[in-house]
């Protein structure tokens, strides 16, 4: 299995991959919206014998600390093709997307999603829960990608790229 980032040949598979995973299009419609934007950070693609296997999504946040900006990212969609899926795939596309974030100088990575699925990558509320957001609550978190990470209680704003408004404007139509 190879672990890479995302190329432009990828990218009929990788939408292909996301109407597969979940029941509606709106994790493909979500990606598709972030490219255009301007908003993707960083593709992870999971490939075997050029197939797609996975894909992990990071796309840009507007964050900030004490009225500073700090470099941040949101994690969404995650999805590994059916007949691969519990194998640890997830797992190493998303350690390999934050190795890549932190290298990058990426403070911190958000997620929304089950606490106790993304608790294994190390993502709690505690770091999340002083960020001012839309999605602030139980699935809200945060894991700071720098060695130094950042300290727990520290407030600030946390907004997602607009691609995430937009569909949940959509779905609540
Ligand atoms: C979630 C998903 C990406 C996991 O992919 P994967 O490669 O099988 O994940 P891993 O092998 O790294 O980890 C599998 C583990 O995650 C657990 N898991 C999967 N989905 C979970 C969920 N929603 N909540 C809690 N645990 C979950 C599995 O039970 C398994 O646990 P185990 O290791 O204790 O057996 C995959 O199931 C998927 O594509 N699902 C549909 C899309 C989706 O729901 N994406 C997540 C939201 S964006």
């Amino acid at each position: 299995m190879n672990i890479r980032p995302a190329l432009p040949a990828d990218v009929p598979a990788i939408d292909a991959l996301l109407r597969a995973s979940f029941p509606a299009p709106d994790e493909a419609t979500l990606v598709q919206r972030l490219c255009v934007d301007g908003d993707m950070v960083l593709t992870m693609v999971a490939e075997d014998a050029g197939a797609l296997a996975g894909v992990a999504v990071f796309s840009r946040m507007a964050v900030e600390v004490a009225r500073q900006p700090v470099a941040a990212v949101a994690l969404a969609p995650v999805a590994v093709a059916r007949e691969w899926r519990r194998q640890g795939i997830a797992e190493a596309l998303v350690a390999a997307g934050h190795d890549m974030l932190e290298r990058g100088g990426y403070a911190l990575s958000f997620v929304l999603g089950d606490p106790g699925y993304y608790g294994r990558f190390g993502y709690e509320r505690d770091w999340a829960a002083g960020f001012d957001s839309p999605y602030a609550g139980e699935h809200f978190m945060a894991l700071p990608l720098q060695p130094a990470g950042m300290p727990c209680g520290v407030r600030g704003r946390a907004d997602h790229a607009a691609a995430f408004a937009a569909l949940a404007q959509e779905d609540a139509r």
